[in-house]
């Protein structure tokens, strides 16, 4: 018999502050309906100083662990693109503030946004060979890029953390799915760089093109057809990309479809990313937590997954919902989080973006958020993080 694996729990982690793109478009003399209706974004979830992937990551995954026996936890995969050490796994860090047992494997997993999909398909298949494991996968990732670029309003952060088990109690990932790799320039960071690079409309134009060729490649692997998928989770860099990669699957698979039919299907997955800005490899399980909880009955539904990371790997997979999936899922605390979080005039947003620049001298960070982890500074070329009095 095949082993059910897939998503057993599932939680997201955003910053506590945003900066409005009415307040971002009024600052650069855009019309904020470029913003808005042009790229289908309102906000952008701001890291201050004392937050970074690995706090972001902690904050994602303690509501689990809550839930479950941590010793239970065999590996932590670690998805990101915004690293903090080139040597030492994110995941060794995170491990060390939850406080877990050392009897774990824990890894840091790289492809720009596909990462978080690597490493979910990694898990499902540890656990498949053995299926007493339990795999934490987290993908966490702060987007930033220059000053006064195309790329600027199209920032965020967020992680998200999954625990991927057999007979999982949310999401089944289903065998089969189509990939695509090519060697291009579109997105990328080098070594001395803190923030992304990018060719903007050129992204644009890979993200469709890896999404066909996934496409097809998944069809031919699983013979499921459009008319198989209920809801389509795609890759948010910003929320009009995924309508445009909706469409464009529409399209390539000659599907007639109105435009309530690709609402139906595609907006409740965008809600909270429209709110949080691009977090990478967080994203697209950023907008599979939106549809879960703003769009009901989706037992036994099958859902879609696109994820494209730059440079470029893509890959299409599908899931089914789980009958009770609903009875474990962490709505109130992702809503809470979107919904308090504190606006940030413009020069507030500059200061957290200069100060968060990687210092090379010593430095204690003054306390900004309230947010169960901190990074309180750096000694002796040491990240050192805490737990705050808020850590319950
Ligand atoms: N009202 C309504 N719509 C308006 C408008 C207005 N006043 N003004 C402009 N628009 C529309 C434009 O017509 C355009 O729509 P279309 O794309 O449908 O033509 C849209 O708003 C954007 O306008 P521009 O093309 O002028 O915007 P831009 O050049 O400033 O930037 C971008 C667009 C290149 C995507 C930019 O946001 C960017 O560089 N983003 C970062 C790269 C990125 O996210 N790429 C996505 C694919 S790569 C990926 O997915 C990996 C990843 O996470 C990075």
């Amino acid at each position: 018999m095949n082993q059910k694996v897939g998503i057993d729990l599932i939680h997201f982690a955003t910053s506590d502050f945003f900066l409005g793109l009415d307040v971002y478009a009024a600052q650069k003399n855009e019309d904020y309906d470029k913003f808005k209706i042009g790229i289908g974004q309102e906000k952008m979830s701001i890291a201050p100083p004392d937050e970074d992937v690995i706090t972001l990551a902690a904050k994602a995954a303690q509501p689990i662990l809550a839930q479950i026996n941590p010793a239970e936890i065999s590996s932590i995969y670690f998805a990101t693109e915004s690293g903090v050490d080139q040597s030492k796994s994110a995941a060794a860090f995170v491990h060390g503030l939850l406080g877990l047992p050392n009897r774990c494997r824990a890894i840091e997993i790289k492809h720009a946004c596909y990462a978080g999909a690597a490493a979910l398909q990694m898990a499902v298949n540890a656990v498949k060979a053995n299926p007493s494991e339990k795999v934490l996968v987290i993908a966490s990732d702060i987007a930033r890029y220059d000053l006064d670029t195309s790329g600027e309003a199209t920032q965020g952060c967020g992680a998200v953390a999954m625990l991927i088990a057999a007979n999982p109690r949310i999401l089944e990932i289903e065998p089969g799915s189509g990939y695509f790799t090519e060697d291009v320039m579109d997105f990328w960071r080098p070594n001395y760089r803190e923030t992304a690079l990018v060719d903007g409309k050129y992204s644009t134009k890979v993200y469709l093109n890896s999404l066909k060729q996934a496409w097809t490649h998944f069809e031919e692997n699983t013979g499921r057809t459009f008319a198989d998928i209920d809801y389509f989770c795609y890759h948010i860099p910003f929320t009009k990309m995924a309508e445009k990669a909706h469409k464009q699957l529409v399209k390539h698979t000659k599907t007639k479809q109105d435009s309530a039919q690709t609402q139906a299907q595609t907006i409740a997955s965008q809600i909270y990313n429209r709110e949080i800005g691009n977090s990478y490899s967080a994203s697209l399980f950023i907008g599979f937590c939106s549809l879960m909880d703003n769009q009901p009955d989706l037992a036994d539904k099958r859902v879609s997954f696109f994820s494209y990371g730059s440079g470029c790997v893509a890959e299409f997979f599908s899931g089914k919902m789980v009958a009770g999936y609903e009875n474990y899922l962490m709505t109130a605390s992702h809503q809470q989080q979107i919904n308090q979080r504190k606006p940030l005039t413009y020069q507030q947003y500059l200061d957290f973006y200069h100060n968060s620049e990687c210092p090379k001298q010593d430095i204690e960070f003054e306390v900004y958020h309230q947010g169960p982890f901190r990074l309180t500074g750096i000694q002796d070329q040491k990240r050192n993080y805490a737990r705050t009095a808020n850590n319950s």
